[in-house]
């Protein structure tokens, strides 16, 4: 049987005391958990020099070898191409966007520098795979190597629309890198269907129906894999945080009031400040709830070298001080607002412990932390998920989720509102329907659906 062998920026070391920053590293390790393989990637550490060594470390069924980034690197290539232009452009936020061709070089180059330091540990029947915005040249510069491995890529945030796509100025280079791919996966039918319209315009490359483009003699194919997570490892670390003394303290506070959650990195992709307003909104539109609720958001910085991070921060203090200063009494605050980071153990104890999970990014490629506090609730008297018509997740979970527009501050309410007060009956019935679809499409249904599509793609 070939080997995995999964490359994203970020690779994540197992630690238990952490949890690891966003959707990707929770998917992969999940992932490679059962299956075993190489994860390649960044360390996460920025060292002087370029073309550091490789450090191997091994655990379980799985090695990881990271390389460290140099500090021009880490500016011009990740601060600067993928966090300033991809991800602003990914996530249709045109306005934050920040182009210079000398980091698009920097992408260039290190996608190169991962090309290199992979090469010497592939095996000729090793299945590359490829994760995220980051890599889009990778599969390319491998071949530039003489790589003949299968290659498939994972994009795991939202492919933009042609129209905005074209802004790119270098959108017709990095197009024909990603068709060097053999097999590409998207989150939702929305990404693959801009993708197509991106490579039928801005190549002139149509596909089958079978999404098979062929370019320049070289076939690649592109479907929809939507991420899931390991249901059964949610719940069940959920159901143990019962005993953990956190939880404990968390439930005591809230004397018996009902419990908003979000957990988020700290993102304008996000909608965390559209979030608090839609917090105040509710009061001033049902009164009744105040003393009543207590919304808790977790948002552990991120990416803080980005100048687009910078104001967010600032923002949601300013925000939740001032909700907190228009409706708080002597024995009750309305927000409560975690600026940092916890072990996964606890944040499934606190979305289990939760009446609500309140998740509204403004665009989302899917949203890892729906699922989660889905498979988090107990059965028996489960709390509501209110979500966001943006995120890729509202595709499987439509029908059991309360569904809101994040900007219109309006139904975010009326869908807080509507959560609060829901009876048991129709929790019980709404998270019957979501947790069917999770458990359709978990993690495990994700890898082996890729995989198998990879290994049956052309070499
Ligand atoms: C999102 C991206 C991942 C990324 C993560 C954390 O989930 O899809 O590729 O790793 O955010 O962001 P960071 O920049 O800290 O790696």
């Amino acid at each position: 049987m070939s080997r995995l062998v999964v490359v994203s920026n970020r690779i994540a070391v197992p630690t238990g005391r952490r949890t690891p920053p966003g959707g990707l590293a929770v998917a992969v390790l999940a992932a490679l958990k059962e299956y075993g393989g190489i994860w390649f990637g960044w360390s996460g550490e920025v060292k002087g020099q370029p073309d550091a060594d490789v450090e191997i470390i091994s655990k379980g069924n799985t090695t990881y070898a990271m390389v460290d980034l140099a500090a021009q690197d880490h500016n011009d290539y990740y601060n600067g191409f993928c966090n300033s232009v991809l991800w602003p452009l990914c996530h249709y936020r045109p306005q934050y966007i920040e182009y210079n061709r000398a980091e698009w070089a920097a992408y260039k180059r290190v996608n190169d520098m991962f090309a290199r330091k992979l090469l010497p540990m592939l095996q000729p029947d090793d299945l590359i795979w490829v994760h995220d915005y980051h890599l889009f040249a990778l599969a390319q510069q491998l071949r530039k190597l003489k790589v003949r491995n299968r290659i498939g890529f994972f994009l795991h945030i939202p492919f933009p629309a042609w129209g905005l796509w074209r802004s790119l100025p270098c959108y017709k280079e990095l197009l024909s890198f990603i068709c060097e791919y053999d097999l590409i996966g998207f989150q939702t039918n929305d990404d693959l269907i801009a993708f197509h319209n991106c490579v039928k315009f801005g190549l002139e490359v149509d596909s089958d129906e079978e999404g098979t483009m062929v370019k320049d003699g070289h076939r690649l194919r592109a479907k929809v894999f939507p991420i899931g997570i390991d249901v059964k490892s949610v719940s069940t670390t959920a159901r143990q945080s019962r005993r953990s003394a956190t939880r404990k303290r968390l439930i005591g506070s809230l004397q018996r009031r009902k419990l908003i959650v979000g957990i988020d990195r700290l993102d304008y992709s996000k909608g965390l400040l559209t979030r608090f307003h839609a917090y105040e909104r509710l009061f001033e539109l049902y009164p009744n709830q105040l003393r009543k609720c207590v919304f808790l958001q977790v948002a552990p910085e991120s990416r803080k070298d980005v100048e687009a991070y910078h104001d967010i921060r600032r923002e949601l203090e300013e925000a939740s001080g001032h909700i907190n200063g228009r409706f708080a009494d002597f024995d009750w605050a309305p927000i409560r607002y975690l600026n940092r980071s916890f072990a996964r153990g606890i944040l499934m104890g606190i979305l289990r412990a939760a009446q609500v999970g309140l998740v509204t990014p403004l665009r989302d490629g899917m949203n890892l932390v729906a699922k989660e506090y889905v498979a988090a609730q107990n059965p028996r008297n489960p709390g509501v998920l209110v979500l966001s018509r943006l995120a890729g997740a509202s595709r499987e979970l439509s029908e059991g989720a309360v569904m809101v527009n994040p900007l219109d501050l309006d139904e975010v309410a009326e869908g807080l509102e509507t959560a609060l007060n829901m009876p048991r009956d129709e929790r019980v019935h709404r998270w019957r329907l979501m947790i069917k679809i999770l458990r359709q499409n978990d993690i495990r249904a994700w890898r082996v659906q890729f995989v198998n599509s990879l290994r049956e793609s052309a070499a």
